[in-house]
């Protein structure tokens, strides 16, 4: 009997060895000794009945001694197991947390969108709305109605898409400028931002371009106005020293018309590669609202007066950003556009 307990004991360390490499595998080999009914242990409890009755005692006791010592040597090993599991699976899920993070790379706004957005900023500040105007305009809304009949010399200044003897695409944002007021009573007070097109190609002109319209219309609205505007405007661009000055120019839809010069904010006006040595650079267009224009929109140009301003957008983006060639904004290199993060 001994004899037998002992070479059940040994199968049982041999199969350790041999088998036992996961919780899984244990708890198989454990089923083969242990089980109730099936197992080797167990068929030696049911042969108790074939013992002969002064031995069932002895037999008894040393089955059960050998049944509570292969029961502690199985929960040994599951607990062996379950720690070696454990720890395989924390090695796997270890994280060196000396290696370079991820580089996750985030977006900003284009150029064009941020100066567009600084821009509503500035004049919003001041009081002014958002008109955005369509990108197909007939002729009477970009030329005619802004006192630029069909033979007018001026039209030759804008070299024009057209679509149609009558639809074109805008050549300017000033074409916004009629809807307003054929739409709206003064006091007026609007931006007009959005795509222009002209035919014209070269490293300061794109045939797509951006503008934003200025346009006030009120009772005594003077060029002192104008100006007060749009030197808060390059203050708030171009640093809080920018200046502007006002050079007599023509528009057919304003009266005076004036281009309009900042002060270098690159050498502060002494003269420098930037403004070719006279200190100032030009930057836009801008004027009072010729009478014509106000009556051609039924507004009584007795009454009322109006300022007007076009903003190249690209260009001022250009100045403010040291961009010397227009294409780099429109060739979406992404080396390019994450230079310019100004917001
Ligand atoms: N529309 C003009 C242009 O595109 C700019 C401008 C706007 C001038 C408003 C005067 C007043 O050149």
């Amino acid at each position: 009997m001994n004899e037998k307990l002992s070479s059940i004991k040994q199968e049982i360390l041999d199969g350790i060895e041999a088998k036992a490499t996961s919780r899984a595998t244990a708890f198989e080999l454990r089923k083969q000794f242990l089980d109730s009914k099936t197992g080797t242990i167990g068929q030696l409890m049911k042969e108790m009945k074939n013992i002969a009755p002064e031995e069932r005692a002895n037999y008894g006791k040393e089955v059960n001694e050998l049944k509570a010592w292969a029961t502690d040597v199985f929960a040994k090993l599951d607990e062996e197991m379950k720690a070696k599991e454990l720890k395989a699976k924390y090695e796997a899920e270890k994280i060196d947390v000396t290696m370079p993070a991820k580089e996750y790379q985030t977006g900003n706004l284009h150029p064009i969108t941020q100066m567009r957005n600084q821009l509503i900023d500035v004049f919003a500040g001041m009081g002014f709305e958002i008109f955005e105007g369509t990108e197909i305009e007939n002729d009477y809304y970009n030329f005619t109605a802004l006192n630029t009949p069909q033979d007018h010399p001026a039209r030759d200044m804008q070299d024009t898409f057209y679509l149609s003897p009558e639809f074109l695409l805008r050549t300017q944002t000033s074409a916004g400028q009629i809807h307003v007021m054929e739409n709206k009573k003064p006091p007026i007070k609007i931006l007009s931002p959005g795509k222009v097109f002209r035919s014209d190609d070269d490293a300061t002109h794109s045939p797509m371009f951006t503008q934003m319209e200025g346009l006030v219309v009120d009772e005594k609205i003077t060029l002192c106005d104008l100006k007060g505007m749009l030197d808060v405007f390059v203050q708030k661009i171009y640093g809080e020293g920018a200046t502007t000055r006002l050079r007599p120019s023509y528009f057919p839809f304003t009266e005076p018309s004036v281009e309009v010069d900042v002060s270098c904010f690159e050498c502060g006006g002494k003269g420098c590669k930037l403004c070719k040595g006279t200190g100032w650079i030009e930057i836009l267009g801008a004027g009072i609202v010729n009478k014509k224009v106000l009556e051609n929109c039924g507004i009584d140009s007795e009454k009322y007066s109006g300022l007007a301003f076009g903003i190249g957008i690209e260009r001022t983006a250009m100045l403010k950003y040291g961009i010397n060639n227009i294409k780099l904004l429109f060739e979406s290199d992404i080396k390019v556009l994450k230079q310019i993060d100004d917001n």
